[in-house]
């Protein structure tokens, strides 16, 4: 029995019909459902179906107050355990990501101190508008959820991303989150994260290096430690912070991050090669300073060891994420990476795009699996990225984890 308040925004659009649905299942798995509807809403479906499905009356002007004794908006929003916005339409996610109430839904919004869930509706093309692009990774970013609208039919017409995600899907997430043991799904499991460039030496004041500043990777590991991994961080030569809750690992040639990621790869769960490993090294590192010459000077280089594609050989358990940078024909490539180097995952970016790539806050990544999968993400700043895309891989692999 699902003993918990939720509280239920339906806001307006022709998804509507499909949350009366969520209610009648809500209710009938146990749970307390009191609902609350924006005026477009109220034009899809009357609050009297709400009302019958819910056993409760439903809210919608923030000035009828219905108990003299209470604030209704502050009232409902300190009752609900949790509070689910479905349908969630474009406006109601650009009012919440803005801090805008001028209304009872986005007012209780911004009272609650509950969880909120946000199940977006809305025609395919305004999914992909940038300002809702935006306004979904605002609130990511500000600890809300997002339940993925599905792809299908879509009633404007079109077929693409935009349908509200089924009620049963709906009801199985509050069942799992309320049934959900305390451990975080990391918790027991070592994940180790190689993040920033190398650098390979010339002779003591030069080197050879590439523009990689960390960023990704710090946000991997920070994302792992966060999911409760004990994580380890192999980190080349970058100016971040340490992310919390890591143990770091500094590095600066290939040969050392080789060394580093072998010497915790037995134990290791998850390895996720973020480092941009330099391919070539010098083949002499020259004691002293060299002199220069006269006319032009060659440095011979020779391959370093391929970190990923050893360990791919290598493993047995471990689960194995690599990065690849491509400037173009990214996915082609990342999928040769990906069987050539025996990978589980690979994300994939092209660092052309002026929202991706090194030393930017954001990124946009095409996640590609062994089993097949293809996803990609719009830009978004990667700390965000980082915890979509393990959490994506983590769902992905949810079967497997265990044996991981
Ligand atoms: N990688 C590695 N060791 C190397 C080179 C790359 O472990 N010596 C890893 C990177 O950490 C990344 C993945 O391999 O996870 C892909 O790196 P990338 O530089 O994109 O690919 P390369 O294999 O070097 O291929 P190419 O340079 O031909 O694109």
């Amino acid at each position: 029995m699902l003993d918990k308040k939720i509280l239920l925004c339906v806001t307006g659009g022709i998804a509507v019909y499909k949350a009366v649905a969520l209610v009648s299942k809500l209710t009938q798995a146990g749970a307390h459902v009191k609902v609350m509807m924006t005026e477009s809403a109220m034009k899809f479906v009357t609050p009297l179906s709400f009302q019958v499905m819910s056993r409760n009356d439903v809210y919608f002007d923030t000035f009828d107050e219905k108990d003299s004794t209470v604030i209704s908006h502050i009232d409902l929003a300190d009752w609900a355990d949790l509070v689910i916005v479905a349908p969630a339409t474009a406006n109601v996610i650009g009012k919440l990501a803005n801090g805008i109430a001028d209304d009872m839904a986005t007012t209780t919004l911004l009272a609650t101190t509950a969880e909120v869930w946000i199940a977006p509706a809305m025609n395919v093309h305004m999914y992909e508008n940038k300002a809702v692009i935006r306004n979904i990774s605002t609130l990511h970013g500000d600890g809300y959820r997002f339940i993925e609208p599905s792809e299908g039919f879509l009633a404007c017409g079109y077929v693409g991303k935009g349908r509200l995600e089924e009620p049963e899907k709906i009801v199985d997430l509050v069942r799992e989150k309320f049934t959900q043991s305390k451990t975080l799904p990391l918790t027991g499991k070592k994940v180790i994260v190689t993040a920033g460039p190398t650098r390979e030496r010339i002779d003591p004041v030069r080197y050879v290096s590439n523009f990689s500043s960390g960023k990704m990777g710090y946000a991997m590991a920070e994302a792992a430690a966060a999911l409760g991994a004990e994580t380890i961080l192999i980190s080349g030569p970058v100016e971040l912070e340490k992310p919390s809750g890591v143990t770091v690992v500094n590095v600066e040639s290939a040969a050392e991050m080789f060394e580093a990621v072998t010497n915790h790869f037995d134990s290791a769960s998850i390895v996720i090669k973020s480092a941009a490993v330099a391919d070539y090294r010098p083949k002499n590192i020259h004691d002293q300073k060299m002199k220069k010459q006269v006319g032009d000077a060659v440095i011979e280089m020779e391959r370093t060891t391929d970190i990923l594609k050893t360990i791919g050989k290598m493993k047995r358990h471990q689960l194995l994420v690599g990065f690849a940078a491509e400037t173009q024909d990214a996915v082609d490539y990342g999928i040769g990476k990906l069987e050539s180097k025996n990978l589980d995952f690979i994300v994939v970016n092209d660092v052309t795009d002026p929202d991706a790539g090194f030393g930017k806050d954001t990124n946009v990544v095409t996640l590609l699996s062994r089993r097949g999968m293809h996803q990609s993400f719009s830009a978004m700043p990667k700390k965000i990225l980082a915890k979509v895309l393990l959490e994506t891989i983590l769902e992905e692999e949810s079967e497997h984890l265990d044996d991981r």
